[in-house]
């Protein structure tokens, strides 16, 4: 399975949600790949080189596309969470998105159809252009995480048309308090696919993102 989570403008948590993915849900491999155009930040967190990481892992696409490929170029993280850890420039990133999206075949798609195994992509603030959107159209759900007020949902409302057709499983992850989940389902045409209280703890946080893992895997629609 392939999930993406972003954020648009005005809103946080997408790293905070993709790393949570990768530690809580429930398959056997679990590997977050960061794909945020602006720039990786999680090799400077972890302490980590970038190498192996996502320019590697483009490099080697262009000639392998074994469904191992991708754990090959992946740091192991001591609770057996793998992460693929994207160049800080902007540039050597953005580099690197477009040679994964031109390789013959995808290494992110053929590591997610192994079963048991989840692939989590961090697209950051999403720029909706060519190789991002057709690096997020390869994931099975895209998870736009959002502010739950009218702020973040009115920024939302305004490009909810052109997100819904980025993805074949688009969905909203909402944080914080706010407006009730079937409300916002109506008026944006997006499921909420989970939500995530406002500076949650870690016992929170596991909660509502091993409830959102199941709701995908077992491909439910919007929470109530
Ligand atoms: N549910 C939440 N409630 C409150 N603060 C949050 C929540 N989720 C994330 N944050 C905070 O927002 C900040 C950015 O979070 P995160 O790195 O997940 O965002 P991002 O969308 O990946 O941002 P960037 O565009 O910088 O990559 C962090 O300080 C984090 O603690
Ligand atoms: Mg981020």
């Amino acid at each position: 399975m392939m999930i993406a989570t972003c954020t648009l403008k005005g809103s946080q948590g997408a790293t905070t949600l993709a790393l949570a993915l990768g530690t809580y849900s429930p398959a056997s491999r679990r590997v977050v790949v960061e794909a945020d155009l602006s720039g990786g930040d999680l090799s400077l967190r972890f302490g980590l080189p970038p190498t192996p990481g996502l320019v590697s892992l483009a490099a080697a696409s262009r000639r392998d596309s074994g469904s191992d490929v991708l754990l090959r170029h992946s740091h192991t993280l001591s609770d057996g969470m793998r992460i693929v850890l994207a160049p800080v420039e902007p540039a050597r990133c953005r580099a690197a998105v477009v040679a994964l999206v031109a390789a013959p075949a995808s290494v992110l798609r053929a590591a997610a159809n192994v079963p048991g195994t989840v692939v989590i992509l961090d697209f950051g603030r999403v720029d909706p252009d060519p190789p991002t959107l057709a690096l997020l159209r390869l994931a099975d759900a895209l998870l736009v995480v959002t502010h739950r007020d009218s702020r973040g949902l009115t920024r939302l409302a305004a490009v909810a048309e052109e997100v819904r057709q980025w993805s074949p499983r688009p969905g909203l992850v909402v944080t914080g308090g706010g407006y009730p989940a079937d409300e916002i389902t109506t008026v944006l045409g997006l499921p909420v696919f989970g939500s995530i209280p406002r500076r949650p703890s870690r016992k929170q946080l596991q909660r509502a993102v091993t409830a959102l893992a199941q709701r995908l895997q077992n491909r439910e629609g919007s929470v109530r």
